[in-house]
């Protein structure tokens, strides 16, 4: 025993003079499939973001975590803070398991006005989270809440959890909240089957209001959009971060008018989760680029995909939800190199001296002035591998092929994509270590990919096949790795 603790003190002393110094130890977020930035966990399995909240100057992210191993477990909240969505700064566990049962995904809200009655001695708001209860077969899933007086430091939970018992179905969980201004009421939409919605003037005591018998997901999430940036605005319904429908909302029942249409045309995007309470009144959501558990990682398992814009926008085939990487990004570019127009002539592969592990690069091609059946980019080169991106002209297909890609993670995933209005097609990617993100068109359509290739695996080339295409230009830049030299403090300490 004496021999323990005499570990853990040494453990503990190494976590406070890293802290303490505010530098990172070497080697810290350096293993090969180490996001560079993307949000991970400095260790173990997370799963779905959860409780996303802009409040008092940062973003919230908490997430499903297992804190003692790299697969699924007891799940808890972990915690995280960032001024701007992608550098975080980890935080300790936001909430542990408990009598009731596991803390499994859910959402957190700005109180703003009390209406909880939680913050009437500390200042009068502060931040309310809804998550699911749950551990099968001893503990239901069911609905329950806690609050913090302290900008998420610490939690307490609600003595009268649960505040939605379980209504006698084996799946309810992953409450998304939101305030409603119209019918002036806090409206929930609960799922894991059957989609629920809820309302409720205090956060503690919710109403049922509607069943939807053929809308069935997990981590639901329920968001109004302007169409086009104009008057106009629809609700999208998002069921799992999979797919998501577009109609009209009441306040109690969610109408569907279009969908369901797919989210991401990769197979790593899951359980995508909005910001609630943004600042500028963007919507912004993240999702879990989930496939890891077939990695060689040991120390992690999990990270999140980069945050992403949505709005809606009227295509000739109608109104479809767009995601865009969110601007902030830019302020994590390092050295940056842009060329002119190019033709990349038939057959040939142009090796353009750029390349790396964690880079950015929009492609912009003059699809209506190529000839080239297929042309594109392929990433990550090396050691006989290679992950390509690239548009079938004649099928009218973006593309993703890592069959080669490394790691032993294959696929070829492909999107629908018309040349835009201009006869333009724009492949815009996010490469990190482990991972690929693809915005067709500005995001029209996007495929996220993990794939795990050696760590010199880092050549870059364009090419074209069949014919000649038209780059009318291409911007490069390294990405900036957004872990450390900071104080982090380690969410286990
Ligand atoms: C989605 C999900 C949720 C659930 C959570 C548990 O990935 O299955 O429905 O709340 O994970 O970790």
């Amino acid at each position: 025993m004496q021999r323990v603790l005499t570990f853990l003190a040494v453990i503990a002393c190494i976590g406070i003079s890293r802290f303490a110094s505010g530098q990172a130890a070497p080697g810290y977020y350096d293993e090969t499939y180490r996001p560079q930035y993307h949000f991970s966990a400095e260790t173990s399995w997370i799963n779905d973001p959860n409780g996303l909240v802009h409040y008092q100057g940062e973003y919230h992210l908490f997430y499903q975590y297992h804190p003692l191993g790299i697969a699924w477990g007891p799940m808890h909240w972990g915690h995280a803070v960032s001024p701007d969505m992608v550098q975080w700064t980890h935080l300790p566990i936001a909430l542990y398991p408990d009598a009731l049962g596991d803390i499994w995904s859910g959402s957190a809200v700005v109180d703003e006005n009390n209406t909880s009655g939680f913050f009437t001695h500390t200042g009068g708001s502060g931040l309310v989270a809804l998550f699911t209860h749950a551990n099968a077969p001893q503990h239901p899933q069911q609905q329950s809440v806690a609050y913090s007086t302290d900008r998420g430091r610490t939690w307490t939970k609600y003595p009268g959890n649960p505040v939605i018992p379980n209504p006698g179905v084996a799946d309810f969980r992953d409450p998304k909240v939101f305030w409603h201004a119209p019918t002036a009421r806090w409206v929930m939409v609960v799922a894991g089957g059957q989609l629920r919605i809820y309302s409720s003037p205090n956060l503690t005591n919710w109403t049922l209001e509607s069943i939807a018998p053929t809308i069935d997901t997990e981590c639901p999430d329920l968001f109004e959009l302007a169409v086009d940036g104009g008057a106009t605005k629809k609700w999208v319904l998002s069921k799992s971060g999979r797919e998501y429908l577009v109609g009209r909302f009441d306040g109690r029942t969610f109408t569907p008018e279009g969908g369901p249409y797919p989210v991401d045309y990769g197979p790593d995007f899951y359980a995508a989760q909005s910001w609630s309470h943004m600042p500028d009144g963007r919507r912004v959501w993240i999702g879990w680029m989930r496939g890891d558990a077939g990695s060689k990682q040991t120390v992690f398992m999990g990270r999140m995909s980069l945050p992403r814009e949505l709005t809606l926008r009227t295509f000739p085939e109608g109104v479809r939800m767009v995601q865009a990487p969110i601007a902030e990004l830019q302020g994590h570019r390092a050295a940056g190199t842009a060329r002119g127009t190019t033709i990349l002539r038939s057959g040939t592969r142009t090796v353009s001296g750029l390349g790396g592990d964690s880079f950015e690069i929009r492609a912009e091609f003059q699809a209506n002035a190529s000839t080239a059946s297929e042309f594109g980019l392929r990433v990550r080169m090396g050691n006989g591998q290679y992950t390509t991106v690239g548009y079938r002209r004649t099928a009218a297909r973006l593309f993703v092929d890592k069959d080669h890609g490394g790691g032993g993670y294959t696929g070829v995933h492909e999107a629908p994509l018309v040349p835009d209005g201009n006869g333009r097609i724009v492949m815009h990617l996010y490469v990190d270590r482990s991972s690929l993100e693809v915005f067709g068109n500005d995001g029209k359509v996007t495929l996220t990919e993990l794939s795990y290739p050696d760590r010199d695996s880092v050549g870059l080339e364009l090419y074209s096949v069949g014919g000649d295409a038209t780059l009318n230009a291409l911007q490069f830049f390294r990405m900036k790795k957004v872990w450390g030299p900071s104080p982090f403090i380690t969410g286990l300490s």
